[in-house]
């Protein structure tokens, strides 16, 4: 139902997207909707409006942290060495950014400089200006962080697995380093780094870096990112946390009493490693370990190069949820490897990966699963595209005085891949994977904006394909909301009968006990339980529960759906399981649609709030603040 009433929608931005088709035919500086006005000047699609930095100044090039975690008073502190390349030759001012970090002093060549802060920008954070002597290259910013830094998380003994020891992770994507580190924290300065973290002995310190699994525990620990990355890549988690290999390449961090089934549960990860580096290039960052967070890490992901850090709700014991591991592995080539410019440009990453997630998915698992899950992707897709507002439905999205963690959602994800697949079904998957591992090739370890993609797109696959392709589309794709009309339609066979098995049920013709569901998949539960109507009898929860016991259901992703489904037809017998889920998980995307639901209604709020205030001391600062609006 869902479903349908998305389509129609969809149906209507796509004729109204066809009926405006932009103008031009120069694809280099066009972008329909950056007109200049009045209260909206003309964008520089270059600049990174999300960073005081000025690298086309001073270009920061390497970072040496040595660093102190000290639990005790939830702080960070120490010394970052930053050297820069002057791009201006004259060019006397370093700016960094820095988010609620405290400067203690800045030196060069063991002489104290001077330095200001500015006053904070609420999304921004504030700008250090640092004087440089003409010839020195390098400076050291002596420095703590705030106990309420936005991206570190600290948790107590309790909000772990073990209960025994703290833990501490950061989170920088997507402008949050600055809160850890004073650095020019745009996706446009790629450094190297080095870092000496110091922590209590019995923990273990890892990064987005070469961690060394035969590492002596001495509280001393010691890492190298040759490659060099964007800031939003450089990430630290310390904890009493374990290795084990899963293959050649890959293996797991975890606290001990996850290893075992993490492990199991993405023993497929190095086959993903391989199929993927022979598709698409070669695999460019030596290991590639997971690392299982405590519950509250507010994302299912992050591609924190070398060693992605992960959640872990979906370990759910089937491998059912592991399409995460490829999506987040993905992102070593799109993301990692070729890195969006500006955060407008975030789809090249978002979407490439997401396209590859679904290949990776056909190759390991079959071309059913994926299609199961391209169907679910795109149902979110229009499920997103009929509740955004249209200027939020381009791929390149203008973020001008806005907070990236404000506008997430499945546009540059689900659309941004679907416009791949459009490529691809146009050309051939033969002629699209040869682009596409010339394409990481040619912008390796750079950052590039969205004309800079179409550019390259102009000049190899539509002028090798110029019969199939059409650059006003590509244009539509990209600079106009909604889906084009025509676009490839997902389709499961597998949903075929959970499709019927709904309606009968729906009809009255059939029981719940009587629908055969012995076989289904963790796909086909999702299938049918989001397609269901907005409102259902009490009855009718009633027995879906009785039937299948959904109310305790051990998968996270089936749960969501079902308390997502429990909260909006108000059935209470779930809702000490909802208590409970919420209080639990921190993951954002599984909390905050049930929060959402929950505040329509004056009972539900007041339920929310019983929950969220029990909740908050463990969820991460992004969770707090993501969610607190719906609890107020
Ligand atoms: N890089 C993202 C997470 C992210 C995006 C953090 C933007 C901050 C700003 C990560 O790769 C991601 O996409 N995670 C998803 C995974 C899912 C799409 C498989 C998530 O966490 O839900
Ligand atoms: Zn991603």
């Amino acid at each position: 139902m869902e479903f349908k009433i998305a389509s129609v929608v969809l149906l209507g931005l796509s004729l109204t997207a066809c009926g405006k088709a932009p103008e031009q035919s120069k694809t280099t500086q066009t972008q329909p909707q950056s007109a200049s006005t009045a209260s909206n000047p003309a964008m520089e699609v270059s600049k990174d409006y999300h960073s005081f930095a000025n690298p086309e100044q001073i270009k920061v090039t390497h970072l040496d942290l040595d660093l102190d975690v000290d639990f005790s008073q939830h702080i960070i502190s120490g010394d970052a060495t930053i050297q820069f390349q002057r791009i201006e030759p004259d060019a006397s001012t370093l700016i960094l950014d820095t988010r609620d970090l405290s400067i203690e002093r800045v030196t060069a060549m063991g002489q104290d400089i001077p330095f200001t802060l500015a006053d904070a920008d609420p999304h921004l954070g504030a700008a250090l200006s640092i004087e440089v002597p003409a010839k020195v290259e390098a400076v050291t910013v002596s420095y703590h962080t705030s106990p309420q830094a936005s991206g570190v998380q600290w948790l107590t003994p309790e909000q772990t697995a073990g209960k025994q020891q703290p833990f501490l992770f950061t989170q920088a994507q997507a402008i949050h380093a600055r809160s850890f580190i004073p650095l020019q924290d745009s996706p446009q300065v790629r450094v190297t780094y080095q870092a000496t973290v110091r922590t209590p002995a019995e923990l273990l310190a890892v990064m987005s870096a070469s961690n060394d699994p035969a590492t002596e525990r001495d509280g001393e620990y010691h890492f190298s990112m040759p490659q060099p990355i964007p800031s939003y890549l450089i990430a630290l988690a310390v904890g009493d946390l374990a290795f084990k290999p899963m293959g050649e390449r890959t293996g797991v961090y975890a606290e001990p009493s996850m290893l075992e089934a993490a492990a199991k549960e993405f023993e497929d990860t190095e086959a993903m490693l391989n199929v993927t580096e022979k598709k698409f290039g070669k695999y460019r960052w030596d290991r590639y370990d997971l690392l299982i967070l405590p519950p509250s890490f507010p994302f299912g992901g992050m591609e924190n190069p070398r060693l992605s850090f992960i959640t872990p709700t979906v370990i759910a014991g089937d491998k059912s949820l592991v399409s995460l591991i490829a999506h987040e592995l993905a992102h070593s080539w799109s993301g990692n490897t070729v890195t969006n410019a500006t955060w407008r440009d975030l789809w090249l990453n978002e979407g490439f990966t997401t396209y590859l997630t679904y290949r990776i998915m056909e190759m390991i698992y079959g071309p059913e699963r994926e299609q199961m899950e391209f169907v679910l992707g795109q149902q979110s897709l229009q499920a997103d595209i009929a509740s955004l507002p249209a200027a939020d439905q381009m791929l390149a999205i203008d973020l001008r005085g806005r907070d990236p963690d404000d506008v997430f959602s499945d546009i540059p994800y689900e659309k941004g891949a679907l416009f791949a697949r459009e490529l691809e079904q146009k050309v051939g998957r033969d002629a699209f994977d040869k682009f596409l591992m010339g394409y990481f090739e040619h912008f390796a370890f750079q950052s590039i904006t969205t004309d800079q993609f179409i550019a390259y797109l102009n000049d190899t696959l539509l002028k090798e394909h110029a019969d199939k392709l059409d650059a006003q589309r590509i244009q539509q794709w990209i600079f106009e909301p909604g889906v084009p009309a025509g676009a490839p339609m997902a389709h499961s066979d597998a949903f075929t009968k959970v499709d019927a098995a709904r309606d009968n049920w729906l009809a009255g013709e059939l029981k719940a006990e009587q629908i055969d569901t012995a076989n289904w998949n963790t796909h086909q539960w999702l299938h049918f339980l989001n397609n269901m109507p907005e409102s259902l009898s009490q009855a009718q929860m009633t027995e879906l529960d009785n039937a299948f016991a959904l109310t305790q259901v051990g998968n996270n992703e089936i749960a969501h759906s079902w308390l997502l489904m429990s909260v909006n037809n108000w059935y209470e017998p779930a809702f000490s399981r909802l208590h409970d889920y919420l209080v639990h998980i921190g993951r954002n995307k599984l909390v905050k649609p049930l929060y959402q639901a929950l505040s329509k209604t004056e009972k539900g709020k007041a339920f929310a709030k019983q929950a969220f205030t029990e909740a908050k001391p463990g969820y991460h600062p992004l969770t707090v603040k993501a969610n607190e609006g719906y609890v107020e």
